[in-house]
Formats: structure tokens, sequence, C-alpha cells
């Protein structure tokens, strides 16, 4: 049994005089322990809500609905009480997000911040804790942590910040780590550190990790399986090498082609996406990629496209989808439409003959008013 299973997770806010906003839509995904699971997409799909919505950090009430399942070893922590999920958060399920200034206390020194954690987790004070988290700080590459657990957060570098907040997540060995964009804020080379430090701590502690990025590349070193999300729902899901050898997901081959390859011959472009995430159809009415999607046909509109599962394991919400070595990261996303053809949603369109099965759609959402 997988270590987490989240099922048909949806997160709506309602506003009084806006719009209603379906920010997860139906996200299905699941993760052993151990794994390294990435959530990929462009900023706006849903990636952070899906994340606070399990880790309990959505405001519960006030116009906001949160729908389904995220069960972590059979607890459903979307249903369980505030005093349950403090006590989850932090010893089971820990999170690093992508600004540690916001998320560290300014005005208390790191050490205290490291000693808390273990004194309500692990039960660890005085001197134990001390050595504990000096050990912790040491573990993340953080220099003469004797001193540095005196220090406040604003005394140390954006690099050296990340990592503290990674040895507060990870105090309490906790079982899963769900990391939010965490090295967005810092420069190259640290975040290259940064994400090594993370498989490290993977590797050598069986904690499982959701990597949470808009930027293939990071996953590219780092993840076992890859979800991708658009418009709030996951529309391709795959191990890692299928899914860079053979995406088939239009929006993947898309996003393959904005990151930068060491193979590519000199002087050749990457191939952004076209048009913005704000060019949505709503998935009542059809794939919300549709309008960026050169690949789109009659049948991408009417109705939401199903979920395709392949034998290799694969799923994919598409239509049309890229077949096999067909794929050149990028093309799909870019230059003149394909003539129209009739694959259907009952079958994965592969010449190599994959077989495919169809899983029936998400029930029709409610509309955006
Ligand atoms: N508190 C909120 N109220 C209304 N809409 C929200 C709220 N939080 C997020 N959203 C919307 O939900 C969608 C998904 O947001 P988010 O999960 O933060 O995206 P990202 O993938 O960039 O992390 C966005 O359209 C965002 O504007
Ligand atoms: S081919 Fe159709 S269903 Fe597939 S991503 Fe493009 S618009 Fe969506
Ligand atoms: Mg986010």
């Amino acid at each position: 049994m997988a270590l987490l299973e989240v099922e048909e997770l949806s997160v709506t806010f309602r506003q009084r005089g806006k719009r209603t906003v379906r920010a997860v839509d139906g996200v299905s995904f699941s993760v052993d322990a151990g794994e390294v699971v990435g959530l990929v997409g462009e900023s706006g799909c849903g990636k952070s809500v899906t994340s606070l919505a399990i880790m309990g950090l959505l405001p519960r009430g006030a116009g906001v609905t949160v729908e389904g399942r995220a069960d972590l070893d059979g607890t459903n922590l979307l249903r369980v009480d505030r005093r349950t999920m403090r006590d989850i958060r932090g010893r089971d399920v820990a999170m690093i997000f992508q600004d540690p200034l916001s998320s560290l206390n300014p005005v208390v020194p790191i050490g205290r911040q490291v000693t808390e954690v273990l004194a309500r987790h692990r039960g660890l004070t005085g001197d134990a804790a001390r050595r504990e988290a000096a050990e912790l700080l040491d573990r993340v590459g953080i220099p003469d942590p004797t001193r540095r657990l005196r220090e406040y957060p604003h005394q140390l570098s954006g690099g050296m910040r990340q990592r503290a907040l990674i040895a507060i997540a990870v105090a309490c060995r906790p079982r899963l780590l769900i990391a939010d964009e965490p090295t967005t804020a810092l420069d190259v080379t640290i975040q290259a550190q940064i994400l090594e430090l993370l498989k490290d701590l993977v590797r050598d502690s069986g904690t499982a990790l959701i990597m949470i990025t808009h930027d293939l590349g990071v996953v590219a070193g780092m993840c076992d399986t890859v979800n991708v999300l658009y418009a709030g729902r996951v529309v391709e899901t795959a191990r890692r090498r299928p899914l860079f050898a053979e995406p088939r997901h239009p929006y993947t081959v898309g996003l393959l082609g904005s990151i930068p390859r060491l193979d590519s011959s000199r002087g050749e472009r990457l191939s952004p996406i076209p048009g913005s995430v704000r060019d949505v159809l709503p998935w009542a009415d059809g794939c919300a990629f549709a309008p960026r999607c050169s690949r789109r046909t009659a049948a991408c509109v009417g109705e939401p496209p199903a979920l395709v599962l392949t034998h290799t394991e694969r799923t994919y919400r598409c239509v049309n989808p890229v077949a096999p070595g067909e794929a050149r990261p990028g093309a799909a996303a870019q230059g003149p439409a394909p003539a129209t053809t009739t694959a259907g949603a009952a079958t994965d369109g592969s010449p190599a003959g994959e077989a495919a099965t169809t899983v029936p759609p998400a029930p029709r959402e409610e509309e955006s008013a």
C-alpha cells in the first residue's frame, strides 16, 4: 500500500463578489515510502493548494471547500481534527516552502526553532536537544553549527536559511516531506546544492518526498515518478525515464521544450509554450489546454478528455496524444496545428500498439460563475 494516496482531491475557493475558483480539480496520485514524486506545472496550476490541502493548512470554512481523500497510512488527512493534524504535521509530514525567510520566525534564534520541534515531537530537551539540533545543522551542511544555532534568520544567507528550514523539517524524521518550489528563490549553484541535499536526505532516511516545481529540469535529476498538472488536474503521470523519453501529453512535450538541454545544437532555441496559463478552457467544456495546443482537434472540446491508462502504467488526459517516438520536446506546443485526426478517447492513438484502457472521466465540475 502506498504511504500517501491522494484521491480525487478538489479545492474550491468561493469569495463573495468574486469568481469561484476551482484551484484543484479531482487530483489523484500516490507516493510510496522512500519515493520521490514530482508535481510539476506552470504557476497557478494548483501545486501549492494541493500541498496545503494535504498539510491541513488551508483555512477551514471561509469559502474554502476541500473534497476527496488524502490517506496517509489509511488516515484521511482531510478529515482529521485540527489537534490531530498539528501532531501529524511535523511528526509524520513536514513541509519546506519556497521562501525560507517567511517560514522562519525572524525574532527567534535558529537553534530554538529547531529545539522547539525536537521537544514537541521527540521529547528532547536541554543539552540533548541542543546536541541534536547542532547535528541536524551539520547534516544539512551548515558550517560551524554550534555558533549558527545562536543566530537569527536574517544573519544567514538565503541558501543557509533554506538549509535551516530543511533541518527543522527533517528534525522529527517525518515519513513524508513536501518541498514546494524549495529552490526557486535561490541562485543556480545554491539550487543544485539544496536539491542534492534533499536527495541525500531521502536516500539516507527513507523519507518520501513530494517535489513541487514549475521546472521539469528540477525533477529530471531526482523524481522517481512525475505528475504533470494543468489547470488543477493531473494531465500526465509516468515514471521519470519514460516521461522524459516519450512524453505523450502535448503539455508535457511543451514543458520539456522549455528547458535547456546539454545535447541541443548550438543556436537551437528553446520552445516556450505559447499563450499563458490564463488561456484555459473550463474543464467542463473540454480540454483546458486546448487554447494553447497545436494538436487540438474537434474532439478536444465539448467534454473533458478522459484519463487514459496505458499498459506501461502511464496515464494521460488527451484525445490526440503524441505518439511514442514522435515527440521532439517543444514540437507539439508550437508550430502549425496538424490536420485534424480522429483519435478518440478510447484509444491512446499509439502506433506502437500500446494497449490502453479508458478510465471514466471525472464527474463534471460545477461551473465557475
Ligand atoms: N486563497 C485563495 N483564494 C482564491 N484563489 C486562490 C487562493 N489560493 C490560490 N488560489 C488560486 O488557485 C490557483 C492555484 O494556485 P496555486 O496552487 O498557488 O498555484 P501554483 O501551482 O502556482 O502553486 C490559482 O489560480 C490561484 O490564483
Ligand atoms: S490534443 Fe486535445 S486533448 Fe490533447 S492536450 Fe491538445 S487540446 Fe488537449
Ligand atoms: Mg505555488
